[in-house]
């Protein structure tokens, strides 16, 4: 009782006391972050994307797709019954920013490669009504019209490089022939999938990519590079 009141009378032994609180609560948020490489485990599986992927993932963004869909399932049980697996931070570590989302207008997404075909998702995405009659999903058939802009593709890689995301100088050297092949049916594919398993080449003109193309691209990547049938990769809920 008297040490109380001997705190609530003395302003600066309450500011000291009340700094040294707020910096414990501080400390314990902030210093978890600077171990960030070794808290999230790495995954069998999980590489960085394609380039046309990660071109795609732009546009995703520049859309704004993550207003309607989340990419994180939850691990309960009605979640991973719906979407699969629940969502691991690996899976999330290339993701620069992530695109977790705190909104379902639409079905989350994290794991929604390979769930269509390429055909279904180009008829979805021009327009969601023709193949989900009950859809309110909005029409992108101009992404379909719009020629992808490649030239910056390097350079996106090297920013993406700049903050962790392991791209060799051998993935940045091809990355304006994996842009193309991946958007070529008719193209050899396997260096591409050298570099980056599991990607799905998406039906171009082989000749431009557009811009749907990548969207496409990225789409059929998500959920699918860790193997969750291996028990190796059976994680921990975290
Ligand atoms: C206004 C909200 C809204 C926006 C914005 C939106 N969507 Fe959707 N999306 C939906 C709804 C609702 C559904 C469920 C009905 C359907 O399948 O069309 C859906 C379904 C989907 C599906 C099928 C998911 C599944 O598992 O069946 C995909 C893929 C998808 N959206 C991708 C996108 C992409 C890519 C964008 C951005 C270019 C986008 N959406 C923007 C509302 C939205």
């Amino acid at each position: 009782m008297f040490r109380h009141e001997l705190i609530e009378k003395n302003a600066i032994l309450m500011l000291v006391l009340t700094l040294l609180t707020v910096a414990i609560g501080g400390i314990v948020e902030v210093v978890p972050l600077f171990t960030i490489e070794t808290t999230v485990e790495h995954v069998k599986g999980v590489r960085p994307y394609s380039p046309l992927e990660a071109r795609g993932r732009d546009i995703y963004v520049r859309e704004g797709c993550y207003t309607c869909h989340s990419q994180m399932i939850r691990a309960l049980r009605d979640e991973v019954e719906r979407y699969g697996h629940y969502s691991i931070a690996a899976e999330s570590m290339y993701d620069h920013p992530f695109q977790w989302g705190s909104k379902r207008i639409g079905p989350d997404l994290a794991r929604v490669g390979g769930k269509y075909s390429s055909d279904w998702h180009y008829a979805h995405l021009i327009n969601a009504q023709s193949v989900v009659p009950e859809s309110l999903m909005p029409h992108y058939a101009f992404l379909a019209d719009t020629p992808l802009e490649t030239a910056d593709a390097v350079a996106r890689m090297k920013a993406q490089r700049a903050v962790g995301v392991p791209y060799s100088d051998e993935d940045i050297a091809n990355a304006a022939a994996d842009l193309r092949t991946q958007a070529d049916p008719s193209a050899d594919n396997t260096d591409l999938l050298k570099r980056y398993p599991k990607a799905v080449t998406v039906p171009g003109d082989g000749k431009q990519p557009t811009e749907m193309d990548a969207l496409v691209a990225y789409l059929q990547v998500l959920g699918t590079m860790v193997d969750f049938a291996d028990p190796a990769n059976e994680k921990p809920r975290q």
